[in-house]
């Protein structure tokens, strides 16, 4: 019921949206967003390009829970918290009236590289995923999308800015091009590790440094590739002894992909606890001990992982070097924050 309910609302968020433009790394304008350095160019789709105007009123959206949902009590912000890099507390988020998501939060930077969303890659665009997200009970839980659309008229000062972004009245596709360029524009490239690579050798620890040739040596850049941390590829780690839901084979129909998760980013993981897609890890340190272990005997396990052999001090090690992957100012970033 769950898929058939995930699947409708997919349907319905493309039909609103049309087709899809191709993206284009050219029309992300450099002055209007700084990738960081050594990151590859910015993708950004042809039909919805970067504008501060857009931006602005996303962001404004993103943070506003009267615009966002029907009973005024939640927003992305409510899950998505610029303090926790974008992702949540809690092992599962919870939307309008108490409902649990059954996923962990995902943290919201880089996204704008990710080929495909979502734990197991079932969403296609930033703007798909909003649309989504709102009509979803678990969520926004708008009944559709003319209600929500009545909502932003009715309030005088998204009039004037979707004038502003569109040159026309407010509607849900339209306030989904706007958050999601203004979700594209959270970038996270400025952390000690980065600080370390662009030649600021005391950025990290020797520790640190210790934990980066165990990070290497252990192949989990394998899979969690620099510069962001994942190949956007899905895999079983194995981590779990149970898997409650197929992941990426809910998708595919595939049966070799049961229990195959898209790697998640590890820039700012500790800050993102708990961990997995099911949010039943409680911290890092289970999780590299897991690692360390080879997981456990899951058939669609990936072969690369094995059992480790890493003593305490390289699992300490190798937690500090993760803790390098934190990057502080995209916790404070004002671009970012909640507007005035
Ligand atoms: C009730 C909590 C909640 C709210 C509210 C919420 N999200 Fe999410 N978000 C999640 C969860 C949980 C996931 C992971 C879901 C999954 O993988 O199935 C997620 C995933 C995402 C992703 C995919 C990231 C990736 O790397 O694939 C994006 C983008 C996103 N949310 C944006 C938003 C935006 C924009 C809003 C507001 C319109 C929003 N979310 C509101 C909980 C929430
Ligand atoms: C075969 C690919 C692969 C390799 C190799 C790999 N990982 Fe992962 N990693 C994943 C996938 C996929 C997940 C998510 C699994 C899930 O949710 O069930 C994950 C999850 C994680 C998480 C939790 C992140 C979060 O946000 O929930 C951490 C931390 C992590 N890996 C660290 C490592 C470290 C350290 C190594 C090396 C010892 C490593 N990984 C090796 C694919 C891999």
């Amino acid at each position: 019921m769950k898929r058939l309910h995930n699947l409708l609302l997919s349907g319905v968020a493309l039909l609103l949206l049309g087709c899809h433009g191709e993206l284009s790394p050219e029309s992300a304008s450099p002055d209007i967003v700084e990738v960081p350095p050594g990151f590859p160019p910015l993708p950004v789709p042809a039909d919805n390009p970067l504008t501060p105007e857009r931006i602005e009123l996303g962001r404004r959206l993103f943070y506003d829970p009267e615009a966002l949902s029907p009973n005024g009590t939640i927003a992305c912000a409510s899950c998505h918290r610029q303090e926790r890099a974008f992702a949540d507390v809690l092992g599962l988020s919870i939307g309008i009236h108490g409902h649990k998501h059954w996923r962990s939060t995902l943290p919201l930077s880089n996204v704008a590289y990710a080929p495909s969303l979502l734990w197991d890659g079932s969403i296609g665009s930033i703007e798909q995923d909003v649309l989504i997200t709102l009509l979803s009970p678990r969520n926004l839980g708008w009944s559709d999308t003319a209600a929500f659309a009545a909502r932003l008229r009715s309030l005088p000062h998204y009039r004037t800015a979707f004038h502003r972004a569109f040159g026309t009245e407010p509607s849900a596709a339209l306030a989904a091009k706007a958050i999601a360029a203004f979700v594209r524009t959270i970038l996270s490239g400025n952390s000690p590790y980065d600080r370390f690579l662009r030649g600021d050798t005391a950025a990290l620890t020797a520790r640190q440094r210790y934990g980066l040739s165990l990070f290497l040596r252990s192949g989990c850049a394998e899979c969690h590739r620099p510069p962001l941390f994942t190949d956007y590829q899905f895999h079983c780690n194995g981590l779990l002894a149970h898997y409650w839901e197929e992941g990426r084979a809910a998708v595919s129909r595939n049966p070799a992909d049961f229990g195959r998760f898209r790697t998640p980013s590890l820039r700012n993981v500790a800050l993102t606890a708990p961990y997995l897609h099911d949010g039943s890890i409680r911290s890092l340190r289970e999780v590299l001990q897991r690692y360390n272990r080879g997981g456990y005997p899951v058939p669609t396990k990936d072969p690369r992982i094995r059992p480790l052999q890493l003593s305490e001090e390289e699992l300490e090690a190798l937690e500090d070097f993760l803790h390098s992957l934190t990057d502080s100012s995209l916790l404070r970033n004002p671009q970012y924050a909640r507007p005035e």
